[in-house]
């Protein structure tokens, strides 16, 4: 078998691309314009079906190997509709437990983030460790009767895999990483996230569908208009790269520096510096260096979560990819964390959380066009269909 490919061979492969459609004013595109009717943002039905398919029974990035650093590090969060704890024993293993108390089912964890191998609940005092077991009971004499077989937290599927920690909302379902990731597994082996720390994070909270949001991340049709005092500058919007592994893809989106390099010699080529944007379906997406720093300085990462079919959370993050290696890296990440959050703040986020509340006085069976151009939403569309049609 061959050996897999490295991020510097991917990346050398994309640039020969990028140049061929640079030289041709090309762009990988979609077969045909997509017809979407606004009731795929809007229809509540639809939106339960997808709580249920992709954030219950989909496998879900809980958070990077890096945010569990230690034995006992562990992390809380409710945004895949059902309180989450993920933990890392003794024996370092990641294990991922419903948030709630087996007692009397109070809220365990209180915390986003922390760092033990016991948490006590502040109802009745159970204490609980890292393996879900419960290790103290008050009085436990006082039950007077039977009681092991209800004492552990309720386990919901976690594992470990290229540097992020993946759960499945979903307490006893089976989570088949090998199947949902496929192929795109070597790639994001490729990515060598296991070593990132987290260096700035923040969270919006956008009045938006969910998907509403996500398609702004996956077509750069909207740069040259909603971006022309950021991005645009700096970016070609009429040329991009689009490769998918079934629902999850990557996005190449070339700067206009392409212009200076791509009648050089290959040797010549600041490979580096090419911008990717990687989505874990479903709702997870990894930019490599949106802004013109060299790019294996920093990455982010943007999980977005339904709150409501009008409403989205992303939990958006940057990371240093080899931890912070000197006060100038320090800078960049600030600059690039800074420069995420006023381009989704103040343009993207803007625009869908401004647009969305009216989207509702369309008919249901008005469509949208979603372009050749913008196969990377047409892409996940598609995908969000096919899931739900299971
Ligand atoms: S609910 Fe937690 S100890 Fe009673
Ligand atoms: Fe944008």
């Amino acid at each position: 078998m061959a050996s897999p490919e490295t991020m510097r061979e991917i990346r050398l492969r994309l640039a020969g691309r990028v140049a061929e459609h640079v030289r041709n004013d090309s762009g990988d595109i979609a077969p045909a314009v997509r017809h979407e009717p606004v009731s795929f943002y809007l229809d509540p039905e639809l939106f339960a079906r997808e709580q249920q398919k992709l954030f219950r029974e989909t496998p879900l990035v809980a958070c990077l190997s890096g945010e569990l650093p230690e034995p006992g590090s562990y992390l809380s969060f409710d945004d895949a509709g059902v309180p989450i704890i993920v933990w890392r024993g003794r024996d370092r293993v990641v294990r991922a437990f419903l948030n709630i108390c087996a007692h009397r089912g109070a809220r365990l964890c209180r915390e986003a983030i922390g760092a033990g191998h016991r948490l006590t609940c502040r109802f009745h005092g159970w204490t609980f460790g890292s393996d879900g077991r419960a290790i103290g009971v008050p009085e436990e004499a006082m039950f007077d009767g039977e009681i092991d077989g209800d004492k552990g937290l309720v386990a919901v599927p976690a594992e470990e895999r290229h540097g992020l920690v993946f759960v499945q909302a979903t307490p006893g379902s089976h989570m088949d990483l090998d199947a949902h990731l496929g192929d795109f597994g070597a790639e994001l082996a490729a990515l060598d996230l296991g070593q990132a720390v987290r260096v700035h994070e923040t969270e919006f909270e956008v009045n938006a569908n969910w998907k509403y949001v996500l398609d702004t991340y996956f077509e750069n049709y909207h740069v040259a208009a909603l971006h022309r005092e950021t991005f645009a500058p700096n970016f070609l919007h009429r040329v991009r790269l689009f490769d998918a592994w079934g629902g999850h893809h990557r996005l190449t989106f070339p700067q206009r520096g392409v212009l200076d390099w791509i009648d050089k010699p290959e040797a010549e080529w600041p490979i580096e510096t090419l911008p990717l944007a990687y989505f874990i379906f479903p709702n997870t997406v990894i930019p490599l260096g949106t802004v013109a720093t060299p790019n294996g300085a920093y990455f982010s990462v943007n999980q977005i979560f339904p709150l409501g079919v009008g409403r989205m959370k992303n939990r958006y993050g940057v990371y240093a990819p080899y931890g912070v290696r000197s006060p100038e890296h320090q800078a960049d990440l600030k600059a690039a964390f800074d420069a995420g959050v006023l381009v989704l703040g103040e343009e993207d986020y803007s625009v869908t959380g401004e647009s969305f509340p009216a989207l509702a006085a369309l008919p249901p069976d008005k469509t949208f066009p979603i372009g050749r151009n913008e196969v990377g939403v047409q892409n996940f569309h598609a995908h969000v269909r096919r899931a739900l049609a299971d």
